[in-house]
């Protein structure tokens, strides 16, 4: 970004998709996909998935990037400067799932640090699944250790957000993400070929639409918001940086496409494991942190590509807690005018004290909500409660109060074609649908 004409714009149009791409792709990918997943019957879900990002979440991605793009403020003052002070209300529910989300972002951002640590004393000794599966419990119990870990992640976040989101972090996305890319195909080739692969492949890849239920729907619907960073303000705040003559539906799709690619490689590598390995494919949060190092454990240089492979996982997950923060802080910035220094350092300190309880909830210390443990629970509010319900407004805004607007946004003073009048009639009636849909199976049934 430069800071020119007052407010920044982006250096380039590689440097707008690399910043949003680099804020969707993370744990929600690499960690809560595959976990998700297996939880709620494998291919059903994916299916699901997969339709969901290409309608609702790809739709609401083009609808949020305009509305910075037109507002040009933060996700509150642009909601404010297209709909008035009722509207901001939308970009104020988008703070605070903020809030919520990052505070257990930084518990499981914290998990991939201590892994690359783990990498080297120890984890890639033990070859049997147990053991690994042991380690992983070991390590979440110990309440000091997780909690540790859980703020140098979020130190990390502070300092770069502190720093302003330009320069260095970009030109590290530029590598790290290729990086992480070819490391995952090279996974894939492992484990696909492990014996008894096959039965994971089906698992992922062959739906059994007796599984499709409510729930389903609901879990693959809070996927496509948290996995996309939708809903929050993320990409109102990115789009608020874009130069006016910008092609939103090109950017858009390549990151929806890529967010979905990598989700399918990560599905890729984990459930043939699993399957090769006995795992439970329902294991919940830890699925990621057990499954992988049994199969780097079988690779020659298993040290190598497992610290590696968690480095990279740690910059993936950064490039997404950065823009979580920056949504907090921004807000902090524009309406209390707080200097960048004092909102990060005291945001950041508030989210870091309010995931504590996430943090101990894997085994340091009993804490449930309604049977949840609350690193799960606080998740599950937050994907399938608040993103949904801040979607669901910011989709009616879009078709109904400002669509004019909208439409001018994505074709910068051209005519509309095909693909904008298909996409404001799932922005107007197919999207606000779904989603009350959804909600509402999703929570009975
Ligand atoms: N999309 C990020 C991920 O998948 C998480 C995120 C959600 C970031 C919402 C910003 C806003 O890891």
């Amino acid at each position: 970004m430069q800071e020119a004409k007052g407010r920044g714009e982006w250096s380039s149009k590689l440097g707008f998709i690399l910043a949003a791409a680099g804020s969707a792709i993370g744990l929600g990918s690499i960690w809560r996909f595959p976990y998700i997943a297996g939880q709620s019957g494998g291919a059903a879900f994916v299916l699901v998935y997969f339709l969901l990002v290409f309608t609702i979440g790809i739709s609401l991605m083009m609808g949020e990037i305009v509305i910075g793009k037109k507002g040009r403020l933060n996700a509150v003052g642009s909601f404010r400067a297209l709909g008035g002070s009722r509207w901001s209300l939308v970009g104020w529910g988008g703070v605070i799932a903020s809030f919520i989300i990052l505070s257990y972002y930084g518990v499981i951002g914290g998990w991939t640090v201590a892994y690359i640590f783990k990498s080297f004393t120890g984890l890639m000794g033990v070859s049997a699944a147990g053991d690994v599966a042991r380690i992983f419990q070991d390590f979440i119990s110990d309440g000091w250790q997780v909690v540790l870990y859980q703020v140098l992640f979020m130190a990390g976040t502070v300092f770069v957000v502190f720093r302003g989101v330009s320069g260095g972090i970009e030109r590290l996305c530029t590598f790290c993400m290729p990086a992480l890319f070819l490391l995952m195909i090279l996974l894939i080739g492992r484990s696909v070929t492990l014996p008894g692969a096959m039965e994971g492949l089906s698992f992922f890849l062959k739906p059994d639409f007796s599984k499709i239920t409510g729930k389903v729907f609901l879990s693959a619907m809070g996927q496509t918001f948290f996995s996309l960073s939708l809903a929050l303000g993320v990409m109102i705040i990115y789009g608020s940086y874009l130069p006016d003559d910008s092609n939103i539906l090109g950017a858009s799709a390549q990151i929806c496409f890529l967010t979905f690619l990598v989700s399918l490689m990560a599905g890729l590598i984990i459930f043939p494991s699993l399957f090769a390995f006995s795992l439970e494919p329902g294991a919940g949060a830890g699925l990621t942190f057990i499954t992988l190092p049994v199969v780097f454990a079988k690779m020659p240089g298993s040290v190598f590509w497992s610290a590696s492979f968690f480095v990279l996982f740690f910059f993936a997950a950064l490039t997404s807690s950065i823009s979580l923060l920056e949504v907090v802080a921004s807000y902090f910035i524009d309406a209390l005018s707080w200097s960048r220094r004092k909102a990060t350092l005291v945001v950041g300190g508030v989210i870091t004290l309010m995931g504590l309880p996430s943090a101990l909830s894997q085994g340091a210390v009993e804490i449930t909500v309604f049977g949840l443990s609350f690193l799960d629970a606080a998740d599950f509010f937050a994907s399938n409660i608040l993103m949904p319900v801040s979607g669901f407004f910011t989709v009616l805004f879009l078709g109904w109060w400002i669509p004019d607007a909208v439409v001018d946004g994505v074709v910068n003073s051209g005519t509309p074609g095909m693909k904008e009048r298909v996409w404001l009639w799932i922005l107007k009636i197919i999207a606000p649908i779904c989603i009350l849909v959804i909600f509402i199976a999703g929570l009975r049934w």
